[in-house]
């Protein structure tokens, strides 16, 4: 399998520090109505754990299994997970959405940043299964990133961040349309206002909105509520 975020992972968590500031209390809100009760939070493309660590601060004691295909992500999600001492309710899964069997029954999900990356069967798949396993009331939380973090034509800096006597950039751009849609990222590091080193990650990334995410989740017998710009949550209808 090639890990198309291979490239980025050195990077991901230096730059996603205020990214989270602001998404981190997002989450934690739409988890209220979770049914830990009931089955763990999957965290489908837990990426390096950022969504994992407000899972777990936003639901203590909640059992959590983290998705992540990504070896190098699941390198920093794993050091997260030891760091925050959460090895007792964190279950990491080395899979794809597709290749992951979710447990029969689950307490709620997050779905942050990783529709765009899943082919369009298997994301109607996911969508469905979720709904199937979701107990009422209970949230599908979902993270399209189409409108902070789209792959614009023109290069967007979506990030810049200080670490140590450098300065980080998160360049972002799109080439392609549809299914064939990628998506580069470009992390640059700058010591004294000079590129010292850059790295190039081009990943596909599917163009997939808000609307396509309501019309998929309604034939799935779910209603899709949006709480922030580039983020929904999904309930069963009754
Ligand atoms: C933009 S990152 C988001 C990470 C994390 N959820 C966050 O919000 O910080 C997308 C993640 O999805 C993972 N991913 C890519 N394709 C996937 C798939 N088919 N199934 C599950 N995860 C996938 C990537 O490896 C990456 O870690």
């Amino acid at each position: 399998m090639t890990d198309i975020y291979a490239g980025a992972a050195e990077f991901y968590d230096l730059v996603a520090g205020p990214l989270w500031a602001r998404k981190g209390p997002v989450l934690a809100a739409a988890l209220r109505t979770a049914r830990t009760d009931l089955g763990p939070i999957v965290d489908i493309g837990a990426g390096t754990g950022c969504s994992t660590e407000v899972i777990a601060d936003a639901l203590p004691g909640a059992a959590i299994v983290a998705v992540e295909p990504s070896p190098c992500m699941r390198i920093a999600l794993s050091a997260r997970v030891a760091l925050r001492g959460l090895a007792d309710r964190v279950t990491i899964a080395a899979a794809t959405a597709g290749e992951f069997t979710l447990p029969q029954r689950i307490g709620g999900a997050v779905v942050y940043g990783v529709l765009g990356h899943i082919e369009p069967p298997q994301r109607t798949r996911l969508l469905a299964d979720l709904a199937e396993r979701l107990p009422p009331g209970a949230p599908v939380v979902v993270e399209l990133m189409d409108e902070t973090a789209p792959p614009s034509r023109a290069p967007l800096r979506i990030a810049r961040t200080p670490v140590g006597d450098h300065i980080y950039e998160v360049w972002s751009r799109g080439s392609g349309s549809g299914s064939a849609t990628m998506w580069t990222l470009t992390y640059r590091v700058l010591h004294d206002h000079r590129v010292i080193r850059e790295a190039e990650v081009p990943m596909p990334w599917a163009e997939y909105g808000l609307s396509d995410l309501r019309d998929e989740a309604e034939r799935s017998n779910m209603r899709c509520l949006r709480i922030a710009p580039d983020t929904a949550v999904l309930t069963h209808r009754n």
